[in-house]
């Protein structure tokens, strides 16, 4: 700060920067799409606040802003979990998206719109830009070879590929990389491969897939030229350190045997059925890679809110003074600033104006939120707890910046900020004011301010324009710092003119008046300069001092107030205790005899699917190679045998069995098998642990049942 108050970083012009009585801004706001295939952490409220900050800010500067998000729904991992699940992937999804709400609701984010990957507006653009991607001869066909789960009939993503490490010879590691000695090989390095989703070994098949020629010349030359852009001012448009980071990709390398490989590699865009996607135009069986979709999201998602409102997509789109902008987080860069663009360019279509990246959220400093393994954090926890989402959003504004870097969630720290800046610096002024005025002068303020308070007023109104900078800039840190900075300010002044003291002796009653004013004066232009951060309290302040909360520019002198109520509750530690509280242990599992305890409970639906028959016995042999196995020939009434292969070579000799009756699951999926495939299951009870107490036991109807009957 210089003697004068004024604020002492400096910014260059902004194109913001302009009058309120200029053209407003179009913008076009995105957050990245969440997977479908979990419930939101906070590391997903953290981008939408920030991002929710930004655009509140362009709402009250005036701007016209689209701000939308969509549920990220399609790919391998949603399909397998759907398939866990026992249901549909659309089923699953449509479950993940009802519960989206009380999230986006509770922490105020206030998005236009919240839309589908899946949905048809999706499924038509993205494949309208493949088309015109095709049609410019950016879309080519190559045959490679991959792992295929034969039980499963299924390509298998490297993922779900395991087996032992090639280096370290560490068992059960991932196909793309050892998690033991961290060596990164290709899937087919693996010694003793099996598939993670049947167990059975994969085999290496040949499938056509399709590629979005990136490294032809045209993309790399845009992509470069995209990516290091400069404004007018020379500056990087992209953040520098991102800018700097993506220029490594496009450089020629040269790799450890000496050869040279360019940085810009195709992007395999397809995958084969059965994938949950959106199929490729004219390639029966082919399907969009989730990442080639996701992003078209963002226009899915416009188009339909658009659509609802009765707008017309095209012609928005079409507007050349239209500006795109999508907030990510720093694990999705390369999407963003390589893929997506060229899809953009070269389909003929308009390229984002920015791309907003931001750091990851980590809690009480521990360990990076894991997609799959949620955080210590739970958002509906903390408003469960009825704590204040405006705490959140206060505390997390207080810690970004424009910059790509971490920031972390420290609880004795966001009990300080929420409690000693927030209520102690800016709500208290408001408190210390309002009684007196009510009391003593019927809530009407007078505006012959004492000359110390007109010129305090003076500084706390001349600092809008530096710090609409900062919001503009996202740095949002800087813009509370400056906030605060300006309430320290107005206590000293508090301090100086003890309104208290001037409450006591009634011939003070003009200058009692006059502070009390000058306080709640200030107090609006604070006010007004939180309302990104704190929307819901800023329209509390407007009831209390009528003064407009929803635009930047509009007056803020205050005439009259109504009877203060509370505006903000303190943190309490007891509230930080609660939300941190690891969730009760679960019951002890209750074991049975038989070693595991009782699965969790299923509906009649769930048993219903399950097809047990009474089945005979019409043959059975011992199976060369295996001392486990038995192959059973089984007749359940349909008029053809079955072939069951079965466990139980180490208890039942052959001949025991032929001509018996027994039960079969007769709707299970044919698995193949090393010695051939089996049709169905037979039924056998055993202790969880086979090797502690050994013993199976297959089971036998009581006398009557015939084959082919079900059981019920
Ligand atoms: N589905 C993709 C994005 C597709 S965009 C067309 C995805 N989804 S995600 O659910 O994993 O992440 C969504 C966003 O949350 C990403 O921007 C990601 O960086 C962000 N975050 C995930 N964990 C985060 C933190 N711990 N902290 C801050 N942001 C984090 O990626
Ligand atoms: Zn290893």
């Amino acid at each position: 700060m210089n003697s004068q108050g004024g604020i002492a970083f400096k910014i260059g012009a902004y194109p913001s920067q302009k009058s309120p009585m200029s053209a407003p801004r179009q913008l076009f706001v995105t957050t990245a799409l969440p997977y479908a295939n979990g419930k939101f952490h906070v590391g997903h409220i953290m981008e939408y606040i920030q991002a929710d900050i930004w655009v509140r800010f362009q709402r009250m500067q005036g701007h016209h802003v689209n701000f939308v998000g969509a549920d990220d729904t399609h790919g391998a991992p949603i399909m397998i979990a759907a398939e866990k699940a026992g249901q549909t992937p659309q089923a699953f999804v449509a479950d993940i998206a009802a519960g989206r709400k009380p999230y986006l609701d509770g922490f105020h984010i206030s998005f236009d719109n919240w839309h589908s990957t899946d949905a048809p507006e999706n499924h038509e653009l993205a494949r309208q830009i493949y088309r015109d991607l095709k049609s410019n001869d950016l879309i080519e066909t190559r045959t490679i070879e991959q792992f295929f789960d034969p039980a499963k009939n299924m390509f298998l993503p490297d993922r779900y590929i395991k087996g032992e490490c090639p280096k370290c010879h560490a068992k059960d590691q991932y196909g793309d990389n050892c998690e033991v000695c961290g060596s990164v090989y290709a899937p087919t390095d693996l010694i003793n491969p099996y598939s993670a989703l049947s167990g059975v070994t994969p085999e290496l098949k040949h499938s056509e897939h399709f590629f979005f020629k990136l490294s032809d010349p045209r993309c790399v030359e845009f992509l470069e030229a995209w990516t290091q852009r400069v404004d007018a001012n020379g500056k990087l448009v992209l953040q520098a350190e991102v800018a700097n980071k993506i220029k490594e990709w496009f450089s020629v390398r040269t790799n450890a045997d000496g050869t040279t490989s360019e940085g810009l590699g195709d992007w395999d865009i397809s995958r084969d059925a059965p994938y949950f996607g959106i199929e490729i135009p004219d390639a029966p069986g082919k399907y969009f890679y989730v990442w080639l979709d996701a992003p078209v999201g963002y226009l899915a998602s416009l188009k339909n809110l658009l659509t609802k409102r009765g707008q017309d997509y095209d012609a928005y789109m079409a507007n050349p003074a239209l500006e795109q902008y999508h907030f990510i987080g720093k694990d999705i860069v390369t999407f963003h600033t390589l893929f997506w663009p060229a899809m953009l360019k070269f389909s003929g279509r308009k390229t984002p104006d920015n791309v907003f990246v931001h750091g990851f959220l980590t809690v009480n400093n521990g360990e990076k939120m894991s997609k799959s393994r949620g955080t210590g954090l739970d958002p509906l926890k903390y408003l469960s707890l009825g704590m204040n989402p405006e705490w959140l959003r206060y505390y997390l504004a207080a810690k970004l910046s424009a910059r790509n870097e971490d920031i972390d969630f420290n609880a004795d720290d966001f009990m300080a900020r929420v409690n000693s800046d927030l209520i102690g610096k800016y709500v208290n002024i408001a408190s210390r004011a309002a009684g007196f005025l009510t009391k003593r002068f019927g809530g009407q303020l007078t505006h012959a301010f004492d000359p110390q308070g007109a010129a305090l007023l003076q500084v706390i109104r001349a600092a809008a324009h530096d710090i609409a900078q900062l919001y503009e800039t996202r740095e949002f840190g800087k813009a509370t710092r400056e906030i605060m900075l300006l309430a320290d300010k107005v206590n000293a002044y508090v301090d100086q003119n003890k309104p208290w003291d001037l409450a006591k002796d009634t011939t003070n009653n003009e200058a009692l008046h006059q502070v009390c004013s000058v306080l709640i004066n200030t107090f609006a232009v604070l006010t007004r300069y939180l309302a990104p951060v704190l929307p819901e309290l800023a329209q509390a302040v407007q009831g209390f001092v009528g003064v407009d909360m929803q635009h930047w520019h509009s007056a803020t002198d205050v005439a009259t107030i109504a009877p203060y109520q509370h505006l903000m509750q303190r943190v309490t530690p007891e509230q930080l205790d609660a939300l941190f509280e690891p969730p009760a242990s679960p019951e002890p599992e209750k074991l049975t005899p038989g070693g595991e305890a009782i699965a969790p409970t299923i509906s009649i639906d769930d048993f219903a699917k399950i097809d047990l028959r009474i089945a005979k016995i019409m043959n059975c042999e011992a199976v060369e190679g295996s001392t486990k196995l038995l192959r059973l020939t089984l007749d359940v009434g349909e008029g053809k045998m079955r072939n069951v292969f079965s466990g139980i070579a180490s208890v039942y000799k052959p001949e025991d069995l032929v001509g018996q009756l027994t039960v079969m699951v007769a709707n299970l999926a044919p698995r193949k098998m090393k010695f051939g495939v089996s049709e169905g299951m037979v039924l056998a009870a055993s202790h969880a642990d086979e090797k502690a107490q050994p013993g199976i036991h297959i089971l036998t109807p009581w006398p009557g049942a015939q084959p082919g009957m079900r059981i019920h």
